[in-house]
C-alpha cells in the first residue's frame, strides 16, 4: 500500500508490532460507512466519476456483507482495517478501487471511525444504564419502608430504608448517564476530511460527509482532529466513574451476602459454587464486577499517558488507543449487565436487616433528637444523657427502647414514657422526612420521579 518508495518489505518484527488488525477489525462496520460517505460525496463532487463512485459503493457493500458473514480476515501484512477493506476492493473490483482514497488519509478516517465507536458505545452504556436504574426504582419501591441499619465507618449509625439505600445508587447511575450523553454532545462534530494532517486540495464537501455520518457539520482544525483522543479519554472517565459506582454496589453485595451480614441472598444465576465446599455459594459475579472496575481505571490511565507527551499532529502511539477503548467498553458492557440481574433477581433479607438495625443502638440520635425536642434540652447536654442510656443498655444487653423507664429517669428524670414513641426504627426512619431523607414517604417521592424522568412512569 506504501511500497513505492522503500527497496525491501518489513522485517517480521516491523509487522507484528505494526499490526493493529487484531484489534481494529472491531471498527469494519464504521470504517465501512465511513468509506461510503466519503465515496458518495467523492461521486458528486465530480472528484471521481459517477461510475467509478458506484463501483466502489458496490464493493463496499459486497465487503461487509462478507463481514458479516464470515468476519473479517486477519493479515498482517495489511496492518489495520482500512488497508484490509482497500485490499478486499481492489480484488473486487480492481485498480478503481485505488480512488476511493483521493482527499483521504488514514488519520482521518481512523479519527471517523472511532469517534463512530465510541459514540455508539456510549449510547450502549446509557441504553444499559436505564435498564439498571428501572431495576433500582422497582426493588427501591417494594422496599420503601423496609428497615435496614445504615452505617458511617461501616459502624452502625442510624437506621435507614433499603428503599433510601438502593435510590442513593440511582443517584450515581442518573450522574453517570448524563455524564456518557454529555460526553457524546461533544462528539457531534466529523474529522473526516481533515486528510493526513494539514486538509487538502480537492473540492471535497465535508458538510456532505458529515451529514451522511450523523454529525452536526466537520471539525474546525484539521491538526487537531488527527491527533485529537478526547472523546476516547471522555469516554473512558465516565466508564471510570460509573465502574466506581458499580464496583461499590458489588462490594455491598459481597457484604451483604457473607454469612455475618445475611442482608440479601443472591440470584444462583449470578452466583457460583466451590469445588471442596459444598455449603458454598460464592458472589463471583459482584467480585468480578469490582474486580472489573479496576481495570476500566487501568485503561482509562493507559490511555492518557499515551497522549500526553504527543506533539502535532499524528504519531502511531495513537494506534494504542483501541485496546483500552474496547477493553472498557467490554467490560463495562458486563459489568452494567451483571448488577442489573442481581438488582433486579436478589432476595432482601428483610427481618434480617431489621434485627441489624434494632441491634446496635441505631436509634440513640432519636432519643438525643426527643430530649431537645420534649424536654428543651441543649443538644450538647442531650447527646450526653443519650451516651449514659447506650453505656446501660449495652450494660445490660438490652435495646435502648427495651431499658426500663425507672432507669432512664434515674439518668434524667426530664425522660418520660413518651419517650417509647420515638425510640423504634419505624418512628426513627418515619421521622426522616427532610427533602431526600430516609423516610418511606421521601423513597416513595424520589422513586416516582425517577420513574417520570426515564420517562416510564
Ligand atoms: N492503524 C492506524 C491507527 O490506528 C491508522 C492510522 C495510520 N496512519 C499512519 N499515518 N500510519 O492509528
Amino acid at each position: 500500500m506504501w511500497g513505492g518508495r522503500f527497496a525491501g518489505g518489513p522485517s517480521a518484527i516491523m509487522r507484528e508490532i505494526n499490526a493493529s488488525i487484531p484489534f481494529d477489525k472491531a471498527l469494519w462496520r464504521h470504517d465501512i460507512a465511513g468509506s461510503r460517505a466519503h465515496v458518495a460525496m467523492l461521486g458528486a463532487q465530480g472528484i471521481v466519476s459517477g461510475e467509478d463512485a458506484r463501483a466502489i459503493d458496490e464493493g463496499l457493500q459486497t465487503i461487509a456483507a462478507e463481514y458479516e458473514r464470515n468476519g473479517v480476515p486477519e493479515d498482517w501484512d495489511l496492518e489495520d482495517i482500512h488497508m484490509t477493506v482497500e485490499a478486499r476492493l481492489t480484488e473486487l473490483i480492481g485498480p478503481v478501487a485505488g480512488r476511493l482514497h483521493t482527499a483521504r488519509s488514514r488519520n482521518d478516517q481512523v479519527a471517523t471511525d472511532f469517534v463512530l465507536w465510541v459514540r455508539d458505545a456510549c449510547i450502549r452504556a446509557e441504553n444499559a444504564l436505564k435498564g439498571l436504574m428501572q431495576a433500582l426504582l422497582a426493588r427501591a419501591e417494594e422496599h420503601a419502608g423496609s428497615v435496614m441499619p445504615g452505617f458511617t465507618h461501616l459502624q452502625t449509625a442510624q437506621p435507614v430504608t433499603l428503599g433510601h439505600h438502593l435510590m442513593a445508587y440511582f443517584e450515581m447511575f442518573t450522574r453517570d448517564r448524563s455524564r456518557f450523553a454529555d460526553a457524546r454532545d461533544r462528539m457531534a462534530l466529523c474529522p473526516l476530511g481533515s486528510a493526513a494532517l494539514a486538509g487538502t486540495g480537492f473540492p471535497i464537501d465535508r458538510q456532505a460527509t458529515a451529514s451522511a455520518l450523523g454529525f452536526d457539520g466537520p471539525t474546525r482544525n484539521s491538526l487537531d482532529t488527527v491527533s485529537d483522543r478526547d472523546f476516547a479519554l471522555e469516554f473512558l472517565h465516565a466508564a471510570s466513574t460509573c465502574a466506581i459506582h458499580l464496583s461499590r454496589l458489588a462490594e455491598e453485595m459481597v457484604l451483604w451476602a457473607s454469612q455475618p451480614f445475611g442482608f440479601v441472598r443472591l440470584p444462583d444465576t449470578l452466583s457460583t459454587g466451590s469445588s471442596i465446599m459444598p455449603q458454598k455459594k460464592n458472589p463471583d459475579a459482584a467480585e468480578l464486577v469490582r474486580g472489573h472496575a479496576g481495570r476500566i481505571i487501568g485503561c482509562a490511565t493507559s490511555l492518557m499517558i499515551t497522549m500526553k507527551g504527543l506533539p502535532l499532529a499524528y504519531s502511531k502511539d495513537m494506534q494504542d488507543d483501541k485496546p483500552p477503548v474496547f477493553e472498557a467498553a467490554g467490560l463495562l458492557d458486563l459489568s452494567l449487565a451483571a448488577m442489573t440481574g442481581m438488582i433486579a433477581d436478589s432476595t432482601f433479607q428483610t427481618p434480617r436487616m431489621r434485627a441489624a438495625a434494632e441491634a446496635g443502638f441505631a436509634t440513640a440520635t432519636d432519643l438525643a433528637d426527643w430530649l431537645v425536642r420534649e424536654a428543651g434540652i441543649p443538644f450538647r447536654e442531650a447527646h450526653h444523657i443519650t451516651g449514659a442510656a447506650v453505656k446501660l443498655a449495652e450494660e445490660r444487653g438490652l435495646a435502648l427502647d427495651a431499658l426500663p423507664l425507672d432507669e432512664l429517669k434515674a439518668i434524667d428524670d426530664r425522660i418520660n414514657a413518651r419517650v417509647f414513641d420515638a425510640l423504634s426504627v419505624d418512628a426513627s426512619v418515619a421521622a426522616r422526612s427532610s427533602y431526600g431523607g430516609t423516610a418511606p414517604d421521601q423513597v416513595r417521592a424520589r422513586v416516582a420521579e425517577g420513574r417520570k424522568m426515564l420517562g416510564t412512569g
